[in-house]
Order: C-alpha cells, then structure tokens, then sequence
C-alpha cells in the first residue's frame, strides 16, 4: 500500500548559485560526505546535487507534516546501486519518522537536465 508520494522540481542554476556563494558550509549543511563525493566526482555536479535535493523534498513531502517532524537534510541520504539506480538511506530523526509511519520501502527516481532536476519519491508500507 502506498502510504505516501512526493514530488519536487529544482532549477540548477539556483543551486550552482548557492555552491558558488557559500560554497563547503552550505553543502555539508544539506548533503553528506558520500553525496558530496558522488556528486562532485561528475561532470556537471550541480545537477547531481540539485536531483540530490529535489529528492530529500520530496521525502518531506511524502511524509507530510514537516513542521510537526523537522528533520535535517543530512538525514536523507540519496546514494545509488552499482546499476546507478538512486535509493534513500534514513538516519537520526528521519529513520525513527521512517519507523513510526510504518515505511518499510521507499521507491525513489531522479531525472537532471541542463536547466532542471526532479525527483519523485513513494513511500510503502511493504518491502515490496
Ligand atoms: C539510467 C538512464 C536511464 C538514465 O537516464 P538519463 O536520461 O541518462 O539521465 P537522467 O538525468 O534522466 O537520469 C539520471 C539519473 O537516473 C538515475 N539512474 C541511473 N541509473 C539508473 C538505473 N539503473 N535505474 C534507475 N535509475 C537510474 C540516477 O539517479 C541518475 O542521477 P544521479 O546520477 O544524479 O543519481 C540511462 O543513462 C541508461 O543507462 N539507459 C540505459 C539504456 C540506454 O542506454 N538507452 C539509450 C538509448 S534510448
């Protein structure tokens, strides 16, 4: 059963913006060691950090009351198979919201162009 689904669209520009304004401290505040690694190591970075983004928003939104459960970006982690095929690792606050809720497995897809990154995420309460 789908317990929840969410969406988000980012513009890259905004987020090339913001990496070249605050640089290191605005991305450990939102991204992890490993998303930082994944996404720096390619050729257009901003758009694997905004798809990264775009994917932590529409965890929120799928879990619904944001204001009632903060959570810190760095709680949602994006990371990808060997196949590259993306999935979310929850940790701190966000894995006990993933237990309370009753998730069991979170269906996550990313799709980045030149100028967008969006991502849709499905929260289910089976494993399948
Ligand atoms: C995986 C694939 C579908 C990605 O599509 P794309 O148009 O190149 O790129 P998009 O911007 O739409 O999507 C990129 C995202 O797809 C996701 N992705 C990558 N491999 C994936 C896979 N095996 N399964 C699901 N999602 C995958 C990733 O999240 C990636 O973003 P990230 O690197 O920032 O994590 C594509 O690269 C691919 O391998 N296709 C295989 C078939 C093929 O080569 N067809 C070409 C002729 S039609």
């Amino acid at each position: 059963m789908i317990l929840g689904m969410g969406v988000d669209i980012i513009e890259i520009y905004r987020m090339r913006d913001a990496i070249k304004k605050w640089g290191d401290s605005f991305l450990t505040k939102i991204f992890t060691p490993r998303e930082i690694k994944y996404s720096t190591a390619r050729r257009f970075a901003p758009q694997h950090f905004a798809a990264r983004f775009a994917a932590k928003e529409a965890v929120v939104k799928a879990f619904g009351e944001p204001i009632k459960h903060p959570i810190r970006w760095t709680e949602i982690e994006v990371l990808n198979d060997e196949e590259g095929k993306p999935m979310i690792e929850f940790h701190n606050d966000a894995l006990r919201l993933k237990k309370k809720k009753k998730v069991g497995k979170v269906v996550v897809s990313m799709s980045h162009s030149e100028n967008y990154a969006i991502a849709n995420v499905i929260l289910l309460n089976g494993k399948r």
